[in-house]
C-alpha cells in the first residue's frame, strides 16, 4: 500500500466544502476513515451481526471469533504481553474513568495523584471525583512557557503516598512528545508501588508505541483517532494489576454466576465487558489496524514528520502568527493569529475547505497556563499532504488579510 495515494481510499476526503476541495485537518480531534473500514462494519451489520460470547449458533461464533481476533491485533500492535490485558470500552474518557473509579477504592484520605497541566480534561476531571470523594491530593507537573514539561524536580513531588501517576504522551494542542519512560522511570525509583497510566490517544495513531518499553501500568486509547469507528476504546493493563481491579459495570457477559447475595466475576478481560459491547465498531477497528500495519507505523511517523516540518517552516514565515509548543513535535500545531480569535480564523478557513478545530480542546488548565483564551488547531494524519499544508498557510494569509 502507497501513502502517497492514500487519499483515494478516504470516500469522505474526495468532496468539496463551500465549493473548494476539502483539506482535512482536524485529525486529532477524529480521523477520516478508509472504504476497507466502512466496508467492514457494513459486512458485519449484512452478513453475520449476532451478539458475542452468548450464542452457539453460526452466525454468534462468527461474531465471536471475529470480535476476538481484533483484541489479538490490538495486543500485538502495543506489543501487550498478553491478549487477556486488552479491555475494550467505549473510548478513553470511558477507560480514565474506569480506572480513576476502580484504582480510586482502595485511596485513603490525602493519598496523592500525579498529573500535568497539559492534560486532556478526560484525564483531570475522573481523577477530580475520586479527590473529592476520598479527601486525595492532585499535584501538576508543570509546563514550561516552551510547552515542554518542567520534569527537572519531579522528585520533590512524588513521595510515599503517591499512588498514580497518569499523563498523557503526545499533547493535543501542542504536539509535545513526552519523555514518558524516562518520568515513569524517575517517578518508580522513588515510589516503587506508583501506578503509571499513559493516554497515548494522541500517539498511538502515529508513532510506535511498545507499552512495555515505555514502562506504564496501565494505557488507554481511542480507535476512532485511529482510522477505526467512534464508540470503541481500549484499556490495556499489566494482568496482574487487573486482577486487583473492581469492575466499572455491572451486568451480563462479566459474571461466572450471580446468586440473591452475590456475584462471582467472569474471568478477565470479560469481566470488564459488561453488557452488548460496540461489535461492529470492535470489528471495524480491526479492519483499520490493519490498514495501519500494511502502510506501517513507522511510514506514517515519518510522513506525517516530514509534513509538520514543511508546515511549521511556512507558519513560522508568517508574522502575524504566535504558534505555540515545541519544535519537535508530532504532527500537532496550535497557533493564533494575533488579534483574530481562533473561531473567526477556523469560520473562514472553512470558507475555504479547510477544517481545523479551534477553541480550547478540552485542555482549561494548559490555556489558562498559556495565558491564551483559545487556539486554532491543524493537526495531520498519513492521508494528508504537501498541498493541504500549502493550502493551510493559503488560508491563513486570507484570514489575515480580512481581519487586518
Ligand atoms: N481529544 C480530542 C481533541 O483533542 C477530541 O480534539
Amino acid at each position: 500500500m502507497n501513502i502517497v495515494n492514500a487519499k483515494n481510499e478516504f470516500p469522505i476526503l474526495s468532496q468539496k466544502i463551500n465549493g473548494k476541495d476539502l483539506v482535512y485537518l482536524d485529525n486529532s480531534a477524529t480521523s477520516q476513515k478508509p472504504q476497507v473500514v466502512i466496508d467492514s462494519i457494513v459486512d458485519y451489520y449484512t452478513n453475520y451481526n449476532s451478539n458475542v460470547h452468548r450464542g452457539i449458533h453460526t452466525l454468534a461464533e462468527k461474531a465471536t471469533e471475529k470480535y476476538e481476533e481484533v483484541r489479538q491485533k490490538v495486543a500485538d500492535f502495543i506489543n501487550a504481553k498478553s491478549v487477556n490485558e486488552i479491555i475494550f470500552t467505549k473510548g478513553t474518557t470511558e477507560s480514565l474513568n474506569f480506572l480513576a473509579s476502580s484504582l480510586g477504592k482502595n485511596f485513603q484520605k490525602d493519598d496523592e495523584i500525579i498529573l500535568t497541566e497539559m492534560e486532556h480534561h478526560s484525564n483531570i476531571v475522573p481523577w477530580q471525583f475520586i479527590a473529592k470523594e476520598k479527601g486525595l491530593i492532585i499535584k501538576y507537573i508543570e509546563v514550561k512557557p516552551d510547552g515542554t514539561l518542567d520534569i527537572e524536580n519531579l522528585e520533590s513531588l512524588i513521595n510515599k503516598k503517591t499512588k498514580i501517576i497518569s499523563l498523557i504522551h503526545v499533547s493535543n494542542v501542542l504536539g509535545t512528545i513526552n519523555p514518558v519512560e524516562k518520568i515513569i522511570k524517575r517517578a518508580k525509583l522513588i515510589n516503587p508501588d506508583i501506578i503509571a497510566i499513559v493516554d497515548i490517544a494522541q500517539s498511538v495513531p502515529h508513532m510506535k508505541v511498545n507499552v512495555q518499553k515505555i514502562k506504564a501500568d496501565f494505557v488507554v486509547f481511542s480507535a476512532h483517532k485511529m482510522l477505526g469507528p467512534t464508540g470503541v476504546g481500549v484499556l490495556w493493563g499489566k494482568y496482574d494489576l487487573l486482577e486487583k481491579l473492581h469492575p466499572f459495570l455491572g451486568g451480563g457477559s462479566m459474571i461466572a454466576s450471580v446468586t440473591k447475595e452475590k456475584t462471582l466475576f467472569a474471568e478477565i478481560p470479560q469481566r470488564f465487558e459488561a453488557g452488548t459491547p460496540n461489535i461492529a465498531g470492535v470489528i471495524g477497528f480491526g479492519t483499520a489496524i490493519d490498514y495501519i500495519n500494511k502502510i506501517g507505523i513507522d511510514e506514517i511517523n515519518s510522513h506525517e514528520q516530514h509534513l509538520t516540518k514543511y508546515a511549521m517552516e511556512q507558519i513560522k514565515q508568517l508574522d502575524f502568527i504566535e504558534i505555540y509548543g515545541p519544535n519537535e513535535r508530532a504532527g500537532i500545531i496550535s497557533f493564533n493569529i494575533k488579534g483574530v480569535h481562533s473561531h473567526d480564523v477556523s469560520a473562514v478557513l472553512d470558507n475555504n475547505g479547510i477544517a481545523v478545530r479551534s477553541g480550547h480542546h478540552c485542555t482549561d488548565i494548559l490555556h489558562n497556563k498559556l495565558n491564551i483564551n483559545s487556539t486554532v488547531r491543524a493537526s495531520f494524519y498519513l492521508y494528508n499532504n504537501e498541498n493541504d499544508v500549502e493550502q493551510l498557510v493559503l488560508g491563513l494569509k486570507k484570514v489575515n488579510k480580512i481581519f487586518k
